[in-house]
């Protein structure tokens, strides 16, 4: 256990700041001794994982439980799949590089996405067509009340868009230990999302493998995101908003160029649009601004709070609500 501990390095936005009580742990048997120290019991706490997906405003006056638990074991095979056990703290990308290395399909087009494999079930982590939710068989979390262990299969986790249940009413009551992934042999392309077929067929790849598909996805995360080891950012700061058919229609009256996709009866928009309507793509706001390719990251230039971050997250919500009547969510946990 560490006191005042810094964690600017331990956050991909790269702030400042300082958490009361700091711990890692690399075992289960770690966390049940957790429960018994005093910092536990009568602090709060916050489970961190890669750090990328989180916006400290302040110093954080708890405990911040840093999960390191490694591991990567074949649990059950197939002719057609591999069933992975991954530990919650690997990390995603090396995770994914690993499954393609071993001609394991399924998790090639979320390539590159930064955080730790427990944390990708949290917020169903997606790109490029994919969700996490695809590949997902159950996933290993310590109740922190009983300290038993529980399986949560893919029904059990309520996967929506950029949701699940540990953001609702599990939230704050399990540590995800190990998660179990559902990779196949026999490989299905995903390649149909715009962008990575454009890219396919720059790069002369007309039958693309789980491995052309990694590096197109790789070649557009590059060219669109900020690498948080140069720019501190957090991803998508927003959730992209899904509005009803009816209120899509409405907007497109007065925006003929809004993009769309349909979701489930509903309409999904894309927020990178209406925050770049409001004029806000590449703008600089003293330490922090919005990214120049992305209007959807907003990034520390150094020296930024979260504070900052913060104030021109509300100030882009004001505008994208006045002008389009749209309420943005932010995707990032804000502390
Ligand atoms: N667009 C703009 N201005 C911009 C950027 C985009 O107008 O500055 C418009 C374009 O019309 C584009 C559309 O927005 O067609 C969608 O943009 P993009 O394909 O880049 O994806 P996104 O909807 O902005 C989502 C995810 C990303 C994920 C990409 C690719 C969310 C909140 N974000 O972004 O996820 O990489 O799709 O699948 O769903 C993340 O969660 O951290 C993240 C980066």
């Amino acid at each position: 256990m560490e006191e005042n501990k810094i964690l600017t390095s331990l956050n991909t936005f790269g702030i400042a700041c300082y958490a009361k009580y700091f711990v890692e742990i690399f075992s289960v048997n770690e966390i049940i001794q957790l429960q018994k120290k005093s910092q536990f019991t009568e602090l709060p706490h916050y489970i961190l994982g890669g750090g990328s997906n989180i916006l400290f405003t302040g110093n954080y006056d708890g405990l911040i439980i840093k999960v390191s638990i490694k591991g990567k074991e074949i649990i059950k095979e197939t002719d057609e799949h591999i069933f992975l056990k991954i530990g919650a703290g690997e990390n995603w990308h090396e995770l994914v590089a690993y499954a393609i290395n071993n001609g394991w399909g399924g998790v090639e087009n979320l390539s590159l996405i930064p955080g730790q494999v427990g944390a990708a079930p949290v917020q169903n982590i997606g790109a490029y067509g994919v969700e996490v939710k695809d590949v997902f068989e159950e996933l290993e979390a310590i109740n922190l009340k009983t300290l038993n262990t529980e399986i949560f299969d893919r029904k059990a986790c309520k996967f929506g868009y950029r949701d699940s249940v540990f953001k609702k009413e599990a939230k704050g009551k399990y540590i995800i230990t190990a998660v179990v992934l559902k990779l196949n042999k026999k490989h299905r392309i995903n390649a149909g999302y715009g962008a990575i077929s454009k890219t396919l067929n720059e790069m002369g790849v007309a039958n693309p493998s789980i491995a052309d598909v990694s590096r197109a996805v790789i070649q557009i995360r590059q060219s669109k995101l900020p690498d948080p080891k140069k720019t501190g950012n957090g991803g998508s700061f927003f959730k992209n908003p899904v509005i009803s058919d009816a209120a899509y229609q409405a907007l497109q009256a007065n925006y003929p160029d809004i993009p769309g996709h349909p979701v489930d009866g509903q309409v999904k928009l894309a927020a990178a649009w209406l925050i770049d309507q409001c004029g806000w793509k590449g703008k600089r706001l003293g330490n922090v601004g919005v990214h120049e390719n992305q209007a959807l990251v907003l990034v520390n230039y150094g020296n930024g709070t979260g504070t900052e971050i913060k104030d021109l997250a509300t100030k882009i919500m004001k505008d994208v609500s006045q002008k389009f009547s749209i309420d943005l969510e932010p995707e990032i946990n804000i502390l």
